[in-house]
């Protein structure tokens, strides 16, 4: 079981940060004064808590509505002004026009220092009197300790996770925790009731501005949010929220305390979200959940994250010693191949198109080869959740020797302690390198005779795992693999130019026992090089190449004539495509 950590003890004199209540209301007054009486019946424990309450005005009405209108907007501020607030400051903001959801949650906010904290609550929300304990502790756990601290969390939601936010048909798994789980990691933003970090909220801003003035417009294919945006347009905030999140990769903590059960609940009255009262979505925690610690928090690192589709991400894979690599390898599904994609001479976007690639095709086994831990890409992989090798560290774990070899030496020379690690636990392995696309999910050869195959035409490498590849590709081979390396690629211009695996590969079988088979894939695979205008792919095209001496910018012009070049202005994949597990 997880150590339990009490931060609410009374020896805890004040909070290091301030926070603030935005609370955002139009012409509900019932709601508003449900809202109201919940968070003022809520524990603060002493801390100062300021209330900002936002009420939108009433669009342009028929003159026929418009004395109605009045009445009613004057009757709310009426009771605004009556409701005593005694746990700080309470401001009104009071608009002149109509401005809507999303100019009420974006102007509601600008943090003016990284110790500022903001609850965001609309007026048909209902908060447990326990909703403030629980914030705190968060705060304090998951911001404050530094040893559970991610920059790339954005806050917490205290509605009960819901994963109605993609698109029918493409929906991903069902959110399924296990009991013992309290809290976890997932992207989306909650509505109803949700904490927000200062530094994360100021960057979404910024965001938000750069591409409204551009015109980009929120699209992220696959979620239902998407066809909100093509209909209520710039009425709603939460599709530019959601494609920011997905585009930074954050995420967002949730609570799960079972059975309906939530620290906020929505009672969904009619508005912007529903045209008829809904009813409340879940039921609200209370002292009398005696079930329930709310403080007792796990570390970060024992938590889980989730993508959209609610899948595992598992970040921070990372293998600086070949022995890592064997932990990496522990966390790939079995059965299907792993990618070894060499990194070496890429680009951030053809490496996020990539990427997104797979995500279409359900390629969940790859491994990253980045060349040395200042690579850019070791910042940003990893904690989206994909593995990767660092060249270098591995490389000097495998050999002792101080011999400055080049990049090139060393991972070619690392590639082959990697692929008898991947024999070894029973993986084939395909060695691709990013300017490579697979276009299926597993590219099959005709395999009949042999355990390693060469595409003659895409160069890429597939070594079976098989008894007899393991007997061929074994410690003996490899140990004289890279005892030859650096000479066969010092003989060779040509190899030391084009640094292609298969090429060294090759010229090191001529001598050896080696046995690789040469595969006739030209209808296969397809060279970027010959597209021409319009011109489609064969059907049967299994994976696309081109020569790494392409400039990115004709890659970047053929894939987009290609229609497989799924990124966006931010690198990011314009669709969230789900599988089921
Ligand atoms: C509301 O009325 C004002 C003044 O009559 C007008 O300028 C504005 O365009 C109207 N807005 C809408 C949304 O109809
Ligand atoms: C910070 O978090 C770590 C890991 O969960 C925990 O061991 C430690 O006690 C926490 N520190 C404080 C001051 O609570
Ligand atoms: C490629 O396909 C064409 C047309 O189907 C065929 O004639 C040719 O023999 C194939 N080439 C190879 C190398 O398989
Ligand atoms: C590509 O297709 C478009 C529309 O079908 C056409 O207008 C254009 O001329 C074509 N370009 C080439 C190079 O074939």
């Amino acid at each position: 079981s997880t150590p339990t950590t009490h931060f609410l003890s009374p020896q805890k004199p004040s909070s290091p940060f301030t926070f603030t209540i935005k609370l955002l209301a139009y012409n509900r007054l019932s709601s508003l004064s449900r809202c109201l009486h919940s968070l003022s019946s809520a524990h603060y424990y002493g801390d100062t808590v300021d209330l900002h309450i936002f009420i939108d005005h009433f669009p342009n009405s028929s003159s026929s509505d418009l004395g109605r209108n009045l009445e009613n907007s004057h009757e709310i501020l009426g009771f605004v002004d009556g409701f005593k607030w005694v746990f700080g400051k309470k401001l009104i903001h009071y608009r002149t026009i109509n401005v809507g959801l999303q100019a009420q949650w974006l102007e509601a906010w600008w943090p003016s220092h990284d110790d500022e904290f903001v609850f965001v609550v609309e007026d048909d929300l209902e908060v447990s009197p326990l909703y403030y304990k629980l914030i705190k502790g968060l705060i304090l756990n998951y911001y404050y300790n530094h040893s559970n601290f991610s920059p790339w969390i954005f806050g917490a939601s205290l509605q009960r996770p819901r994963s109605c936010t993609l698109a029918p048909g493409k929906h991903g798994n069902k959110i399924k925790l296990d009991s013992e789980t309290r809290f976890f990691l997932y992207p989306l933003v909650g509505t109803w009731g949700q904490l927000l970090f200062p530094r994360p909220w100021k960057e979404f801003r910024l965001w938000y501005d750069d591409h409204k003035a551009k015109g980009i417009k929120p699209v992220l294919d696959g979620m239902v949010t998407t066809g909100w945006y093509k209909k209520l347009g710039e009425k709603i905030w939460t599709p530019w929220f959601i494609k920011f999140i997905h585009s930074r990769g954050y995420f967002n903590i949730y609570t799960n305390f079972l059975h309906e059960r939530a620290l906020s609940v929505s009672h969904r009255d009619p508005g912007v979200n529903y045209g008829k009262t809904a009813g409340p979505d879940s039921q609200l925690l209370d002292e009398s959940s005696h079930d329930i610690n709310l403080l007792d928090m796990q570390s970060l690192s024992d938590l889980h994250w989730y993508d959209f589709c609610f899948r595992r991400v598992l970040p921070g894979r990372v293998a600086k010693k070949l022995s890592e690599v064997s932990h990496i390898l522990h966390t790939m599904e079995k059965q299907k191949p792993v990618l070894l994609v060499s990194l070496l001479k890429s680009s951030q976007t053809i490496v996020k198109n990539l990427i997104c690639h797979f995500e279409r095709l359900n390629i969940q086994n790859y491994i990253f080869m980045v060349p040395n831990s200042e690579s850019d890409l070791l910042h940003d992989l990893p904690r989206r959740g994909h593995p990767v090798i660092v060249t270098e560290d591995v490389f000097d774990s495998i050999t002792r020797s101080k011999k400055s070899s080049s990049i090139l030496i060393k991972e070619t020379m690392v590639k082959a302690f990697v692929i008898k690690k991947c024999l070894e636990s029973g993986f084939d392995n395909w060695v691709i390198a990013s300017n490579m696309l697979p276009l299926i999910s597993n590219p099959q050869f005709d395999f009949t005779d042999s355990s390693f195959y060469v595409g003659k035409d895409s160069r890429l490498l597939v070594v079976r795992s098989s008894s007899s590849s393991r007997e061929v590709w074994d410690e003996r081979f490899v140990q004289k693999f890279a005892a030859t390396v650096e000479t066969l690629i010092s003989q060779d211009s040509l190899l030391k130019e084009n640094g292609n695996f298969v090429d060294i590969l090759e010229k090191f079988a001529e001598n050896h026992v080696l046995r690789l088979k040469s595969v006739n894939d030209v209808n296969y695979s397809f060279k970027l090089e010959r597209v021409h205008g319009n011109q489609s792919l064969p059907t049967n095209t299994k994976m696309i190449s081109w020569s790494p001496e392409m400039d990115i910018d004709s890659v970047h012009k053929y894939l987009e004539e290609l229609g497989l070049w799924i990124i966006d202005s931010d690198s990011s994949c314009k669709a969230v495509v789900c599988h089921q597990s």
